[in-house]
């Protein structure tokens, strides 16, 4: 059996390694709409957790596996490691998809091997098929990853992936687990891998890399010209420290050099054919919406997805493209979906009008949180004229934020001005459904909202992030604020728009403090990869 493709799959990680980001945690609620989104966006694979850490994940991949996992939908993948309790609880996670893969890996290289596993390689050459044998008898679909492959023998892990493909892998993943190599190096591991192991056609070759020196896109490219078929990555490049490969600068630069790459997979350099299964455009509504529910701000100038990817700031620029578009640009904005699309709905707009721009937007939302956002955006209308699809994606991303909201803001009043001293009071229901007020004076009206909800809350943070955005220009738009905050070594994010951005202020701490205190109550028991 030749187990190739003659299109890039797209594995997304967003939910499992992305998560690992710290302060990136996500409630189930929040995964299924991500899962959702990712489903839209045309992903070929979902990873959606490591069923095996907590019950919490285990709860979160079987959600995602009975929600997202139908038969025309994504793979729903398991993380797992190589121990039958890793994958026999992994299997159990992702019984409910139509298709489902196992994910297990153990660690090739010398000075995991030596340090972390305390194994020899003789023990792990006899550990991989045994373990992928035993994932193999819950899916047929199982995958195998030589965890540091990036800094093992390459001589070794041609006979551990021999080994693993005998035993059944269906994909054997190559990851850069450090983000240490470089694109030619990458290139030149995948050739070998290619090269010299024997049953590799019984296998999909794919690639996952951290982004450590900043080269883990660079180095995918340059594996996908070695023969790698399947790419790992995660929306807005989130994950383990620098992050993973992100899914929109791969996909776009598969998507506008598709001439160069068509080549490399057998195809003439002409072909239109897509390289992938992504529609381009709901990246940029994806990539929204994984920062809003992570806390993890895009930079702005962040290739694809960044605010300032497709603003021409110098006057020759400006010049060029009124003149040619071509000139500076190598793709269209509405590639990823950035529309010119300015006023949709008003105050007088109906329900309906609101529930088919949402459809059209790519909104599917249950009839309770139609009617929730239904109620936040007339609230908006009557304060803003002109409610642009920006708005009503920010509308949509804060309500369906699914963060229990244990405490919740009644009322926030500031008072400051340049010969005053900021002065907030606020109100806040309690999860016991007590009203609760006090004030606090700051350093600014935002110190002053954040001390004063200290005041009451009385959970102990440290605020370490804090930023407001614009949601579209003009005085009446809406301020998105993020913030990161830090409670024992743990980083919890909060988020809210509204058009007030003290409002918004206290609102995105809320939702902080309420992520904080309902882990504070799950005690979740983690188990570290
Ligand atoms: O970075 C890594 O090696 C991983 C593996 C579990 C694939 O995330
Ligand atoms: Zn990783």
């Amino acid at each position: 059996m030749t187990n190739s493709t003659d299109r890039i799959i797209i594995f997304d990680t967003t939910l499992r390694d992305g998560e690992q980001s710290p302060g990136a945690t996500l409630n189930v609620e929040e995964k299924i709409t991500i899962a959702r989104a990712l489903a839209r966006l045309g992903v070929d694979i979902i990873e959606a957790g490591f069923p095996f850490a907590s019950p919490g994940d285990f709860n979160a991949v079987q959600k995602v596996a009975q929600e997202v996992g139908t038969e025309s939908g994504p793979t729903i993948c398991a993380l797992a490691r190589a121990t039958q309790q890793d994958i026999k609880t992994a299997a159990e996670a992702i019984k409910p998809a139509a298709k489902g893969r196992i994910h297990t890996f153990l660690a090739t290289s010398d000075i995991h091997m030596e340090y972390k596993l305390k194994k020899t390689r003789q023990e792990v050459l006899a550990i991989v098929p045994d373990m992928v044998a035993y994932a193999k008898s819950f899916v047929n679909d199982v995958e195998f990853s030589p965890e540091d492959a990036g800094r093992s023998d390459p001589e070794f892990l041609y006979q551990v992936l021999e080994r693993a493909i005998a035993a059944g892998a269906t994909t054997v993943n190559i990851p850069d687990t450090v983000g240490y190599t470089t694109p030619s190096e990458f290139g030149a591991l995948i050739r070998g891998i290619k090269e010299n192991v024997p049953n590799i056609n019984n296998a999909i070759i794919s690639v996952h890399g951290h982004n450590d020196l900043g080269l883990a896109v660079a180095n995918f490219l340059e594996a996908i010209k070695n023969g790698a078929r399947q790419l790992e990555c995660t929306i807005n490049g989130i994950g383990e420290r620098a992050g993973n490969a992100a899914l929109e600068e791969l996909v776009m630069a598969l998507h506008v050099r598709r001439q160069y790459f068509n080549p490399f997979l057998g195809r003439p350099p002409e072909s239109t054919e897509p390289l992938t299964n992504i529609d381009t455009t709901c990246i940029y509504k994806t990539s929204r919406l994984v920062s809003n529910l992570t806390g993890m701000m895009v930079q702005p100038n962040k290739a694809i997805v960044g605010s300032n990817a497709f603003a021409h700031e110098s006057g020759i620029h400006q010049d060029g493209v009124l003149k040619h578009k071509l000139t500076y640009e190598i793709m269209d904005a509405q590639s990823i979906g950035l529309t010119n699309n300015q006023i949709v709905l008003g105050k007088h707009s109906g329900r309906n009008a609101f529930r088919t721009r949402l459809k059209e937007l790519g909104f599917d939302l249950s009839e309770t949180e139609l009617n929730n956002a239904f109620v936040a955006f007339k609230e908006i209308a009557d304060k803003k004229k002109e409610i642009t699809d920006w708005d009503l994606q920010a509308i949509i991303n804060d309500e369906i934020h699914q963060v229990p909201e244990l405490f919740r803001l009644e009322l926030v009043q500031v008072s400051c001005g340049d010969h005053s001293r900021p002065t907030a009071t606020v109100t806040i229901r309690n999860p016991e459904g007590v009203e609760l007020t006090d004030a606090a004076i700051g350093t600014g009206p935002v110190d002053a909202v954040y001390k004063a909800i200290n005041r009451v809350v009385k959970v102990p943070n440290e605020l370490i992030e804090f930023s407001v955005q614009s949601v579209t220009a003009g005085i009446d738009a809406m301020g998105e604020v993020t913030i990161r905050l830090r409670h024992q070594d743990r980083i919890y994010s909060g988020h809210a728009a509204d058009t007030d951005i003290i409002v918004a202020s206290a609102r995105a701490y809320l939702n902080a403090l309420n992520r904080l205190y309902s882990a504070l109550q799950a005690q979740k028991t983690e188990v570290k990869i």
